[in-house]
């Protein structure tokens, strides 16, 4: 028996409502905001990730899915979206379009990661990267965009965490007072902290351990050591939110589980916490289109995990539209009717009244049955009698009331009846 991979998972007709509510949602916020949409393939050249979104971090040492093709050349299952817009950025010579380019993208993600509750190894994002500007307005209005989107899915219990991790001049003076700090604490820490505060000090202030949290708690905070400019655009993007009225909590120990940020990073939690964390996050990365090859070109955005969003959506019971069901069913009585019912399919669908019909050769109960449960609201039922009368029975399957009408006038009726009930 063959099952899809661990960590995977089928989505069956019944969970698309809310794949499709949330890709809606997640569309016309962008349409709102002028982003436009961009996909990139799901496998890139490895290097992309592991040159840039940088060694040290768990996703590039531990989860990337890496291989080699028939030709030997190096492969990676996309780990997130950000590196592969910045490639398609530069490759497609959007620099030279007016600046900011803002691009928006929905699909999958790979990381080899433990499964559990909201962690998978193909998750897909939603996210939206403002190109080639570095006003700080855009990392505010980066971020009133996340919390519109979380507004417009109905959930509103979620925190927004802000912090800021400085720059190229700025972090490396943090970086070492930060290890001077942990280096008397060594015994106390996770074998992980061990080698972060060698590989990637930064990362030690995020760790879940409860030892190494308890010392991440009164660990020197990267926002008394920035550079003038950094604590200016901090300071603006602060402004900006408060003049537009979005709540977020500073949080010193916020630092991103990917090594391109710089300056603004956020995450949005959410209030009651179960086996997931963050909703989703994001920040500003103004080195890594020129780490790519580019010229120097300051970027920010963000990204969400889908399904992490629809597990909140289930948890806080939020009412999501059904898919739309078959407009009418068709039930035959007969082997005349059967050809008949094909011919009346094909002519409704044209007229654009969806479809399904009786297959097989159950009976009209079997067919009813079948009816009921696709949730049809209408029934055409046609035996030999109706045929030769050139009629059709047309059945309310919520009232059951039943009534005869000429074959020729199905459509019209329908159309009538169905399209505007
Ligand atoms: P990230 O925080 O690594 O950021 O991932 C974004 C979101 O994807 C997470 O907050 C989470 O909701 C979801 N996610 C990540 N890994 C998994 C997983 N294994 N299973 C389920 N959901 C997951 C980025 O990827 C950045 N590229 C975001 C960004 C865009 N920064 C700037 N622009």
């Amino acid at each position: 028996m063959h099952k899809a991979p661990r960590g995977t998972f089928d989505i069956l007709p019944q969970e698309y409502a809310y794949w499709k509510y949330v890709e809606e949602k997640a569309t016309s916020l962008c349409q709102l905001y002028g982003y436009q949409p961009l996909s990139t393939p799901i496998f890139e050249d490895a290097q992309l990730f592991t040159k840039t979104v940088a060694g040290g971090t768990d996703i590039v040492d531990k989860e990337m899915y890496i291989f080699e093709d028939k030709s030997g050349q190096e492969l990676a299952l996309r780990a997130e979206v950000t590196a592969p817009v910045c490639r398609a950025y530069i490759e497609h010579g959007l620099f030279n379009l007016v600046q900011p380019v803002k691009l928006y993208y929905i699909g999958p993600a790979f990381r080899y990661e433990r499964p559990q509750s909201g962690r998978y190894r193909q998750h897909h994002q939603f996210g939206f990267e403002a190109l080639g500007e570095a006003d700080p307005t855009l990392d505010a209005e980066v971020i009133e965009m996340t919390q519109q989107f979380f507004y417009s899915l109905g959930l509103s219990q979620f925190s927004i965490q802000l912090n800021s991790i400085g720059c190229k001049l700025c972090r490396p003076g943090y970086l070492e007072v930060l290890r001077q700090y942990y280096s008397s604490y060594t015994d106390r820490l996770c074998a992980d902290c061990k080698t972060r505060l060698v590989k990637n000090p930064l990362r030690l202030l995020d760790c879940k351990n409860a030892s190494c949290q308890e010392i991440a708690k009164t660990a020197p905070k990267i926002t008394d050591y920035l550079c003038h400019e950094c604590q200016l655009h901090f300071q603006s993007v602060q402004k900006y939110l408060g003049a537009m009225n979005i709540p977020f909590q500073l949080n010193h120990r916020l630092v991103r589980g990917l090594d391109y940020y710089t300056r603004t990073v956020f995450e949005v939690e959410p209030r009651a916490k179960g086996g997931q964390s963050a909703l989703g996050g994001g920040g500003r990365y103004d080195n890594l289109i020129e780490e790519l090859g580019g010229k120097p070109t300051p970027a920010v955005g963000f990204a969400a995990g889908l399904e992490r969003i629809i597990l909140n959506l289930k948890q806080h019971k939020i009412d999501i539209p059904a898919l739309p069901k078959p407009d009418a069913f068709i039930a035959h009585l007969g082997e005349e009717a059967k050809i008949e019912v094909m011919k009346i399919a094909s002519e409704l669908r044209k007229t654009g009244i969806s479809v399904i019909t009786a297959t097989g050769d159950k009976s009209l109960k079997g067919q009813m049955r079948q009816a009921n449960s696709s949730g049809i609201a209408y029934a055409l039922i046609l035996g030999e009698q109706e045929i030769s009368k050139r009629n059709v029975m047309l059945r309310d399957m919520r009232s059951g009331e039943q009534k005869t009408i000429p074959l020729a006038e199905i459509a019209s009726r329908l159309l009538n009846e169905v399209k505007q009930p």
